[in-house]
């Protein structure tokens, strides 16, 4: 496949718009959309239930869904739990692992969380008498990694992100999961930013819990996301959500769990979903991570140059290595959604705002920033069209 060419011609809004806000989500290429079209329009049924062949169909590509998943993420097949989002993943975690926890227990994390890897927490330590701590850091997003190793010393759970939303920010996942393992904590990551753009190993992080969404990185449809589970947790995890499809045997004195995966996924699935994300996965198996990577780099290379030549202030690490396809700036002294509502007028699609990253936005002491970010269908002549509808903007500001 050529980068980004044939990708741009899988998906036709690329030429409509130059979409610049593909960590909100990403678009949708055709094949994606034929998986979704195919199930819904030839082998319309629910899974696990039936005998007859349209629900034998329905179960066979769910379950192959898991399992392109689970390769995805170098993890076992029952390991995978389809979700509807990182957000519920992150919370059933939360809810799941309740009972582990006593009075005075640590749970690290680090400042530039998202929301959804903030107040599960957050609720959990209040509920429970815990203590959130929370690993230094600087204003690019760069953790302090020996704070990291004496805050992660006897804690009881570790939840971080791979890569930030607000500030781009790849963070030293691998290092820190050492970190946890070495002291028996539970290590959670929050891989919203970085599957389908970067490889997300399970093994490789030592995760015991880690979520996605398949409406970003991966380019599948929204509505479902995974919860990989480490099968160490399979019997210390509680389902916070039981009933229809989790069980092996019910009378009316109780019940038997299933066994995993069915056991943590209750009720009818969103099986057109998960057909829709393996489609989205497989589609950039095809294009392949490391071409993704490197066009994103290239990207934020020339994004991050022609704001320095512009003179518009720029957030997350200066050393680009760290840095994924996010772009976080600001115009001054115009407000983020104006800077948007003008890029918009001239056809580029950027997210403005807090990001649902506020302590972030806090800590920078502004109040939110303008969001480029980019996926592999983004072109070098979409970031030159972008970074003159900027000097343009400059130059009406003086
Ligand atoms: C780092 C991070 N975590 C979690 C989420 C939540 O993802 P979702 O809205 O798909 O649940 C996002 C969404 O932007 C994110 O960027």
């Amino acid at each position: 496949m050529r980068i980004p060419e044939d990708v741009r011609r899988d998906i036709p809004l690329t030429s409509e718009v130059i979409y610049f806000d593909n960590t909100a989500t990403s678009l949708t290429p055709k094949p994606v959309i034929e998986a979704m079209d195919e199930y819904y329009l030839r082998y319309r049924a629910n899974v696990h239930r039936g005998v007859h062949r349209l629900s034998q169909m329905a179960t066979h590509k769910y379950e192959e869904s898991r399992k392109v998943v689970a390769d995805f993420i170098n993890a076992r097949f029952e390991e995978v739990v389809f979700t509807k989002n990182t957000s519920e993943s992150l919370n059933l975690v939360a809810l799941g692992m309740e009972d582990i926890f006593r009075p005075g227990d640590r749970i690290v994390t680090t400042p530039y969380e998202h929301h959804s890897d903030l107040l599960p927490w957050q609720r959990l330590a209040g509920k429970k008498g815990l203590r959130l701590e929370f690993i230094e850091g600087d204003d690019g997003g760069n953790l302090d990694l020996s704070d990291a190793e004496r805050k992660i010393r006897g804690a009881k759970l570790v939840a971080v992100q791979h890569v930030s939303n607000a500030l781009g920010v790849i963070h030293e996942v691998e290092e820190l999961g050492k970190m946890a393992e070495e002291e028996g904590a539970i290590f959670v990551v929050d891989a919203a930013q970085s599957a389908g753009h970067m490889e997300v190993d399970v093994r490789k992080l030592e995760a015991d819990f880690l979520a996605f969404s398949g409406h970003k990185g991966p380019m599948g449809p929204t509505g479902i996301g995974v919860l990989y589970i480490n099968e160490e947790f399979f019997e210390v995890f509680e389902p916070p959500l039981i009933g229809g499809g989790t069980i092996e045997d019910v009378d009316l004195d109780g019940y038997m769990p299933a066994e995993p995966p069915e056991r943590f996924e209750a009720g009818t699935p969103n099986i057109g979903g998960a057909i829709g994300l393996a489609a989205g996965i497989r589609y950039i198996q095809k294009i392949g991570l490391d071409r993704i990577e490197s066009q994103e780099r290239k990207l934020v290379k020339r994004i991050t140059e022609g704001l320095d030549e512009l003179e518009v202030p720029w957030y997350g690490p200066r050393d680009l290595k760290k840095h994924a396809g996010v772009v976080s700036f600001n115009v001054p002294p115009l407000h983020p959604h104006d800077v948007a509502a003008i890029l918009d007028e001239r056809n580029i699609m950027v997210r403005s705002g807090h990001h649902c990253a506020l302590p972030v936005i806090k800590k920078l002491g502004i109040n939110g920033t303008v969001r480029a970010s980019v996926h592999v269908y983004n072109s070098v002549e979409e970031v030159e069209i972008f970074l003159g509808v900027m000097e343009d903007l400059l130059r009406n500001l003086e």
